[in-house]
């Protein structure tokens, strides 16, 4: 695992708008894998610009988006295919029809996660995977548990997901109780993850996910076996790891 420590959020979200943009340049056909949350949302935003001044295009792109919640679809705001179209996807030259994200108002398991599997496979390798990296170690909603060998599935979130995620939401109440995820072994077939970490909140993960055994107990530990990620991460999120192990560490600006 590569590792690119850079100052703060602002300075991440163009660090990775640049590796992920150079990706669509040298290969305008790509298949990118996209994911929610708040950490990649500056980022989308550094993309967007890059498009806006005619750098990239998404026009022949395919994309491929990690989860979404059950019991709620894409016209509800909560859903992330409105906020995938809401950060990013209406802001660019993406065609509809290359985009995917699990339906979650699809109340059969198996014909949805048989579904995104087939979709998966067809689209052939994910070129460029965004992670981000939640504080219980999940990556996509696969939660602590998950086996590593796992393709698309339906999900019960952990209190520590929902705990996280109801930050969304006006209330607790609200945070949906199940998701569809990609599995880790989707993820793992990617060719390349970009993997993001900021604020001193996932300091802790990140250090375990980095140094610690590689375990389902942290599903993004697997991640020490991938031969391709670059984890850009800010000073905040590098905090533990890089007091244990300063040497780990290589510094956006001595690339
Ligand atoms: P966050 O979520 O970017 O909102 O911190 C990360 C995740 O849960 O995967």
């Amino acid at each position: 695992m590569k590792i690119l420590e850079v100052k703060d959020y602002s300075e991440l979200s163009k660090v990775a708008a640049e590796i992920f943009a150079a990706e669509i340049i040298h290969n305008p056909k790509i298949v990118l894998g996209f994911a929610t949350g708040s950490t990649p949302i500056g980022m989308y935003q550094e993309l967007i610009k890059k498009y806006n001044s005619g750098i990239i295009s998404f026009e022949e792109c395919q994309s491929i988006n990690l989860d979404e919640y059950c019991g709620i679809g894409k016209d509800n705001k909560q859903s992330y295919t409105y906020f995938m179209h809401e950060k990013l996807f209406s802001k660019i030259d993406i065609k509809e029809k290359n985009i995917y994200i699990p339906n979650g108002l699809n109340e059969n398991i198996k014909e949805e996660c048989d579904r995104y599997d087939k979709i998966i496979k067809e689209l052939g390798k994910i070129d460029i995977q965004i992670l981000g990296i939640g504080n219980n170690g999940h990556i996509g909603f696969n939660e602590p548990g998950t086996k590593f060998s796992g393709n698309t599935t339906q999900v019960k979130l952990t209190a520590n997901t929902i705990e996280a995620n109801k930050r969304f939401f006006d209330k607790k109440e609200e945070v949906p109780k199940k998701a569809y995820t990609m599995g880790i072994k989707g993820v793992m077939n990617s060719k390349k993850i970009l993997l993001l970490a900021s604020g001193i909140n996932k300091s802790n993960i990140v250090y375990k996910m980095i140094t610690g055994d590689i375990t389902p107990t942290i599903p993004a530990s697997i991640l020490q076996l991938h031969p391709n990620v670059i984890l850009v991460a800010d000073e905040e999120a590098l905090k533990k790891l890089k007091s244990a192990f300063p040497e780990k560490i290589k510094k956006i600006n001595e690339k």
